[in-house]
């Protein structure tokens, strides 16, 4: 298996910016599948959503990570919180390398994500009910993706790194 770590988990927990961090500290590069997603399209995600869908946006990512396969190492990818949830995509993470899942309550998250305008699946009256309906959907396919998992709450992102470091 190669040595890349992949991040997954909802939205809002945290998995950009552990990201950068973890890669710094093992001297990885770091990829971030929504970054590299609106460069390659020039678009944001929003704006992705908005004129092609979201089955599209699912397509993007799934081509994303598989053209990855093979073609990168000593790398921390940080994914969109939807991507392990589509048929397929999770073996394909776990080829990858270690799949790390950052566990986040549904209060943390919300509190999060409450101010955020970016995430087109969180622009919704209802943030509460939206966020627990999605993270009960995708609860199954985080666990069933994931080499590991780590209950971020209550942890600093360095102690969510030093958990990381521990178990990979
Ligand atoms: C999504 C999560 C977002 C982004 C898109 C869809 C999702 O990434 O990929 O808005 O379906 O959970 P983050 O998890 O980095 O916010």
């Amino acid at each position: 298996m190669a040595d890349n770590i992949i991040l997954i988990g909802f939205m809002g927990s945290g998995k950009t910016s552990v990201g950068k961090l973890l890669a710094k500290s093992l001297s990885f590069q770091f990829i971030d599948t929504d970054e590299e997603i609106e460069e390659k399209n020039k678009m944001k995600i929003s704006k992705i959503f908005d004129v092609y869908g979201e089955e599209y946006f699912r397509d993007l990512e799934t081509n994303y990570i598989k053209n990855l396969i093979h073609h990168i190492q000593s790398s921390v990818i940080s994914t969109g919180g939807g991507l392990p949830v589509r048929e397929g995509n999770s073996e394909i993470l776990r080829e990858l390398g270690v799949v790390v899942y950052l566990k986040a309550r549904k209060e943390t998250i919300i509190n999060r994500v409450k101010e955020d305008d970016t995430r087109p699946l969180l622009q919704t009256d209802d943030l509460e009910g939206r966020v627990n309906s999605l993270l009960t959907l995708r609860e199954p396919s985080y666990r069933e993706t994931a080499h590991i998992e780590i209950e971020t709450d209550d942890l600093s992102i360095s102690e969510i790194i030093s958990e990381i470091m521990g178990q990979y």
